[in-house]
């Protein structure tokens, strides 16, 4: 297996350090050949010599089985103009239009929400990762001038729309999953979300053995509060798509805890924790290395290694259970011994799943 792994900036180096160890002790405790390759596109690299993600790259990174990204973003790059050209220009050059953000609550004792347990908090969001309000179509006028005007126009194709509700319920499907929720806001944005309806509507009508369903975005999110039970798989736009899964990683113990995928089926994807750069915190051991090790289980699973991918996600359970936590979850560890703590598990695992 040949990954090519892309710390990024701030905490995701750290946190992919302890991803990467995670994912040697499962190739030893499974005897899977691995081969990381680092790329060092982020800030520093970007200030160095004005690259961000250097042409010719793109169809070298497609060699690889995967991508393992850790997170972009530093305060001497203000405008962030180096992550949106890496993290956008992978997500669009490597046409990833499925982004894949699991929540899942591991242990009941991380989540906000009161008398609510691991069975309330287990569903998935599909994001539409390649068009909507992220395309960057637009333009400002007359700008600095007190008549401005600024545009940003969200594109929604019949193409793009369609494959990701499609895959939405192929997902489903394959995993005798009852519900479907589709999101968005079409009370309002009447051109672009009613081609999300009428999309949707002929998908279901492929799927009558599943309950497909439709809630406004403002009403979605009341409902993650109210009662997270009921959904299986979520599927929205880019933006909504962005939004709902920050709300969905606190229900999982927050941005630390939460595992992506971006990916397209059969192709090179990529895969990278929820959370952020984080640069307040970079340096300093101790960012929550959970999310980045969960993701790594989620690029396993992916790649067909199911079993490795639960030997990673239960080493992690074992370490929220007896407290080798870092201190964002009440523990006592830093990053590294968080994840020393997890390769332990791995290697010899003290409740076997
Ligand atoms: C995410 C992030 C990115 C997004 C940013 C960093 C561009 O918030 O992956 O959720 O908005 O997609
Ligand atoms: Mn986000």
């Amino acid at each position: 297996m040949q990954i090519a792994v892309i710390p990024g900036d701030g905490i995701g180096i750290e946190v992919i350090r302890e991803a990467a160890k995670a994912l040697e002790a499962a190739s030893r405790a499974s005897g899977f050949r691995l081969k990381l390759d680092t790329y060092d596109y982020g800030a520093e690299r970007f200030l160095r010599t004005g690259e961000t993600l250097p042409a010719g790259d793109m169809e070298r990174l497609k060699g690889y089985d995967a991508i393992l990204l850790g997170a972009l973003g530093d305060p001497r790059v203000p405008d962030m103009k180096h992550a949106a050209d890496i993290l956008l220009g992978l997500r669009f050059g490597l046409d990833l239009y499925v982004n894949y953000r699991p929540i899942r609550l591991l242990d009941e004792r991380l989540c906000p929400l009161k008398g609510r347990g691991v069975g309330d908090v287990n569903f998935v969001v599909f994001r539409e990762n390649t068009e909507g309000l992220y395309v960057g179509v637009g333009g400002i006028f007359k700008k600095g001038t007190p008549e401005e005007i600024a545009v940003q126009e969200d594109i929604n194709t019949r193409k793009g729309v369609e494959r990701i509700i499609r895959h939405a319920f192929q997902y489903a499907a394959a995993r005798q999953l009852k519900r479907v929720v589709m999101s968005d806001k079409s009370n309002v944005l009447t051109y672009g979300h009613d081609l999300w309806q009428r999309v949707f509507r002929s998908v279901a009508a492929e799927h009558p053995e599943i309950e497909a369903r439709h809630l406004y975005v403002d009403a979605l999110t009341m409902q993650m509060i109210k009662d997270p039970s009921q959904f299986q798989v979520i599927v929205t736009c880019n933006m909504f798509g962005d939004i709902i899964t920050d709300l969905g990683a606190q229900l999982q113990g927050g941005l630390g805890m939460a595992a992506s995928g971006n990916i397209h089926p059969g192709k090179v994807s990529l895969f990278e924790p929820v959370h952020g750069s984080a640069p307040k915190y970079a340096g300093q051991d101790v960012a929550n290395p959970f999310g980045a090790i969960l993701t790594a289980a989620l690029m396993l699973e992916h790649l067909g290694k199911q079993e490795e991918a639960r030997r990673i996600e239960s080493a992690v359970v074992a370490c929220i259970r007896t407290a080798s936590t870092p201190r964002e979850l009440g523990g006592a560890m830093g990053t590294r011994a968080v994840g020393e703590a997890v390769v332990r598990e791995i290697l010899a695992p003290s409740h076997p799943a």
